[in-house]
């Protein structure tokens, strides 16, 4: 049975032994995206991989949900499990809530995995599009969303290679509640700044990139690697947004080789 943190009605993965590593799922996702490298990595470190609130199986309140509030939701599964320190990881929005959990808590972070994810706010055009979304949410339900999203999020490469993988991402987004869907996207457009952190982040810091991701594409991450002090760029080929599905391998191998050479 899935444990769930019940103050925050989180349903979560706590695996393995070691240094932890928290994995933050991205929009409209849960925790599955990430279970090729929970499989790879157990052996070697503890991996906390929750479902953010209004994602996966975790409860979905109305309202809007701020990244620091989904930052502090993972604050308080760590302050449960008793983890003191542990590198994050975060998807695209994950990265978003990533940021804002740093911001907050730097002493708990030994380092940053940022994946297809962007530290620039949203501008108005991308206001708008969040708009169109919640509309098409309420008005056509998560089945919507996901069609819509679903040639976006993957590469061709994926969509025609592994119709598993996009079959597995479709269910995925399908199945998240309205609420959590419209909780995000505003809580997304509301969201910070994150620029004027990346100077300031003091842990070493992979950032993994799908080269054919078009949501967050390279120059997004070139920025981040231009700004973050002690941080590894690598690009994951063939990939699209989501390259702990689309590219496992190369993923895990990435991580596993960042994690090795972090100070004990
Ligand atoms: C995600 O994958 O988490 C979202 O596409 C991020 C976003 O919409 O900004």
């Amino acid at each position: 049975m899935t444990p769930r943190f019940e103050p925050v009605g989180m349903a979560y993965d706590d695996v393995g032994r070691g240094h932890a590593l928290l994995l933050v799922h991205g929009f409209p996702l849960s925790r599955r995206i990430w279970r090729p490298q929970i499989e790879a990595l157990r052996s070697r470190y503890r991996i906390v991989a929750p479902d953010l609130r209004g994602h996966g199986e975790t409860e979905a309140p109305e309202g809007v949900y701020p990244m620091a509030e989904m930052a502090a939701d993972l604050r308080r599964l760590l302050d449960h499990l008793g983890v003191e320190t542990a590198v994050v990881a975060g998807h695209s929005m994950g990265g978003y809530v990533a940021f804002a959990f740093y911001r907050a808590l730097p002493e708990r972070v030994r380092g940053l995995i940022l994946v297809d994810t962007r530290a620039e706010p949203d501008n108005e055009r991308g206001r708008r599009g969040r708009a169109e979304m919640i509309r098409l949410a309420r008005e056509r339900g998560a089945e919507a969303v996901a069609a819509e999203m679903l040639p976006r999020l993957l590469s061709e490469e994926t969509l025609e290679g592994k119709p598993e993988v996009a079959d597995e991402v479709y269910q995925i987004m399908a199945a998240t509640p309205v609420s959590g869907l419209v909780g995000a996207l505003q809580g997304m457009a509301d969201r910070p700044d994150s620029v004027p952190l990346l100077k300031q982040i003091a842990v070493p810091t992979l950032i993994l990139v799908g080269e054919k991701d078009v949501l967050t594409p390279l120059p997004y991450s070139d920025r981040m690697h231009a700004d973050i002090p002690e941080s590894h760029l690598q690009l994951i080929p063939r990939s699209g947004h989501l390259p702990s599905l689309e590219a496992p391998e190369a993923v895990n191998d990435a991580i596993r080789l960042f994690l090795q050479q972090l100070p004990k």
